[in-house]
């Protein structure tokens, strides 16, 4: 689409005039360690037909941007540079595509990190199976930024009541757990599921969510120094990896049978042990790889036991609403570890990239 739209709508409540052309941003021009971005002026792209126009007002990152960055996720052939990272994002309404109903300008919105990008396949479901499925910041410009152009179907009412930093860190790790969860983990009152990285923030929204759905969870962790916050988060059972062995905790705790479900987002060889921790007709759901995207699988224990290895990734707006309105109903909350100027993200990404994550981190876009 090359017209742009005409903006039907002016004033904003935060004080930001409808045609504005310039904004900060961080972006990177090239692979590299977190000291590569460089926090700049860049243009706001025109609002498109369908679009809305948001100020952001807090970005949440996410380990993909670390990948990303370190050029560990795509090639120099896969990118266009300069790029502005980010996928998640907390804001207001601050322009709308005259074609655009049902939004008011000031009004809070969260948008989706990832949707079909072609009008034509917006109602495919799951939302993976579009081939027009992006994910922002990744081929397209993302929220390390002050204001995001979204089509309006992809854009949430927020009325968490939440701050925009806690807001700003649901949607990835919200959208993930849902769908790993709740639909591809099935994941039901009475189950044992053993949650890996829990301090992660996709591993500690996991660990909400399926206490939210009535499980018993059991967690990881690399260093006793995040038992705590994991124990906080609802898990019932944290297990310090090096001091104690997963696997037999998980025997331990289920009579020696193994857990009903393992949500995996470290692959590698964790991945390989956590098919020793399900029981007999388990489910283990992979859907990251921070120790690795590689793991060997003994095909014979897999099929003698009829274990079930079920990937997710992603997940769709219905998620998204039903991770807020467990978040409004005080079932699931924010875990917003720490926030940064946008001119600190560098001092951000270090943290993710020494694992010193306990939950989300958040950027500040105008401070
Ligand atoms: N499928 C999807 O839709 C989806 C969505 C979001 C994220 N992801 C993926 O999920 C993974 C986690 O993302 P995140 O944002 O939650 O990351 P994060 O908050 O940065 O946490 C990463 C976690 O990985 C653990 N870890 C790192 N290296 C490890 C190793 N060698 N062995 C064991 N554990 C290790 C750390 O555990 P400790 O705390 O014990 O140090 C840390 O908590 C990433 O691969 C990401 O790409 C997938």
């Amino acid at each position: 689409m090359s017209s742009t739209a005409t903006v039907k709508e002016t004033a904003t409540a935060v004080g930001t005039p409808a045609q504005v052309k310039t904004m900060k941003a961080a972006r990177i021009h090239g692979f590299g360690k977190p000291d590569v971005f460089k926090v700049e002026d860049a243009a706001v792209p025109g609002l498109q037909p369908g679009e809305v126009r948001i100020k952001i007002l807090a970005t949440g990152i996410n380990r993909l941007e670390h990948y990303i960055r370190n050029g560990e996720f795509l090639t120099e052939e896969q990118i266009t540079f300069p790029r502005i990272l980010g996928a998640d994002a907390a804001g207001v309404i601050d322009a709308v595509a005259d074609d655009v109903t049902g939004f008011e300008i000031g009004e809070r919105v969260i948008p989706l990190t990832g949707y079909p990008t072609d009008p034509a396949e917006y109602d495919v479901r799951p939302f993976v199976n579009a081939a027009s499925f992006q994910v922002r910041g990744v081929h397209s410009d993302g929220t390390y930024a002050q204001y995001i152009n979204v089509p309006a179907q992809w854009v949430v009412r927020d009325t968490t009541g939440l701050t925009p930093a806690e807001a700003a860190t649901l949607p990835m790790v919200l959208v993930m757990a849902a769908s790993a969860v709740k639909n591809i983990g099935q994941v039901k009152e009475g189950d044992t599921v053993l949650i890996q990285a829990g301090a992660s923030g996709t591993g500690s929204m996991s660990i909400q969510v399926a206490k939210a759905l009535g499980a018993r969870v059991l967690s990881t962790v690399r260093s006793a120094a995040k038992a705590g916050f994991v124990e906080s988060v609802g898990a019932d059972r944290v297990i310090v990896t090096g001091t104690e062995d997963f696997v037999q905790v998980a025997k331990d705790e289920t009579g020696g049978q193994g857990v009903d479900v393992v949500i995996d987002g470290v692959g590698g060889g964790v991945f390989t042990r956590g098919l020793d921790a399900l029981r007999t007709g388990g489910v283990i759901v992979p859907y990251g790889f921070s120790a690795g995207p590689e793991a060997t699988i003994n095909l014979i224990q897999l099929f003698f036991a009829q274990k079930q290895i079920r990937g997710a990734f992603a997940g769709g707006k219905e998620d998204l609403e039903w991770g807020l309105e467990q978040v409004k109903q005080g079932r699931v909350r924010a875990l917003l570890q720490q926030t940064f100027p946008l001119s600190q993200v560098t001092e951000a990404h270090h943290l993710v990239a020494a694992s010193k994550m306990q939950g989300n981190l958040a950027l500040l876009p105008w401070e």
